[in-house]
């Protein structure tokens, strides 16, 4: 047996949320090549339709199931119906998120509430739906965001509070179920990667962020779903409640 053995994720099942576009579609493909059957997660069907399809052609099962994460009763009936699907679930990748940028002066109650409703509270309802099935060996990776430990020049208080809030839950998850469970629960912090919330920031902001970047470039997001096949398969075994900062040295520059 090789050290690389210890990165491969033959027939485990993992569910990806947000995985109708960006970040998402790469971590189910990702995951698929590493040997894992995906079930794929967000709102927008034919977009999952799409990834589910990458998940196929690279020789792996997949099942869509739409789903707004901000409902705790359709997080419960995602992995009802991973379940029935394929009897299982290994890993999950919270990764469904949304990005604003409103001054707090003025943003609105609903605002704010829509941006934890789907980051923070989202996350929270797919763990504890998928604890309930995962057998010991388990793993759970939370997206949050180097905007959870540093600021981005946006006014982006509910992100940053939703990402920051990540990497609590991602702690105190981890200390009540990995020894208990056997559920590995870690989170990635994520620097700049482009996707269709990145398309989002005003004209030029990304590329004045860039030259605060150690490393001068956006990161491949194959980059991030290596790390997270890193953190889900045995070679990350001994890794949990941790938050694994991948953003090209921007947060220490
Ligand atoms: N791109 C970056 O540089 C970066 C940096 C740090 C952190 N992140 C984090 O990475 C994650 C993925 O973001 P991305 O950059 O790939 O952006 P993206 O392309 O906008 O993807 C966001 C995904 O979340 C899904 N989503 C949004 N609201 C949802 C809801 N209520 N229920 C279920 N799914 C929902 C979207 O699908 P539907 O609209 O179809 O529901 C979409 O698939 C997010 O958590 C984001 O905060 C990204």
């Amino acid at each position: 047996m090789s050290v690389l053995d210890l990165f491969g994720l033959d027939d485990k099942v993992v569910v990806v949320t947000g995985a109708s576009s960006g970040l998402g579609v790469s971590f189910a493909q990702a995951f698929a090549e590493a040997g894992a059957d995906v079930v794929v997660a967000a709102r927008r069907v034919e977009k999952l339709t799409a990834t589910a399809a990458l998940v196929e052609a690279a020789g792996r099962r997949a099942h869509a199931v739409a789903t707004d994460v901000a409902d705790p009763q359709q997080c419960q009936r995602l992995i009802d119906s991973a379940m029935r699907e394929f009897g299982r679930v290994d890993i999950l990748i919270n990764n469904a998120g949304v990005g604003t940028a409103v001054p707090a002066s003025r943003e609105t109650p609903e605002e704010f509430r829509s941006v934890i409703d789907v980051n923070l509270n989202g996350s929270y309802w797919m763990a504890q739906a998928c604890a309930k099935v995962m057998a010991p060996g388990s793993s759970i990776i939370n997206i949050s965001s180097i905007l959870g430990l540093v600021t981005g020049g946006l006014p982006q208080a509910a992100y940053s509070a939703s990402k920051a809030g990540i990497m609590g839950l991602t702690r105190d998850l981890a200390q009540q179920w990995s020894f208990r469970k056997g559920i590995r629960v870690n989170g990635l912090a994520p620097g700049f990667f482009e996707t269709e919330m990145t398309d989002t920031y005003p004209p030029g902001y990304l590329d004045a962020v860039l030259k605060n970047v150690i490393l001068r470039r956006k990161g491949d997001p194959a980059e991030l779903a290596a790390t997270a096949i890193w953190l889900a398969s045995p070679a990350g075994g001994y890794v949990t409640g941790q938050t694994i900062v991948v953003d090209g040295g921007v947060s220490i520059a």
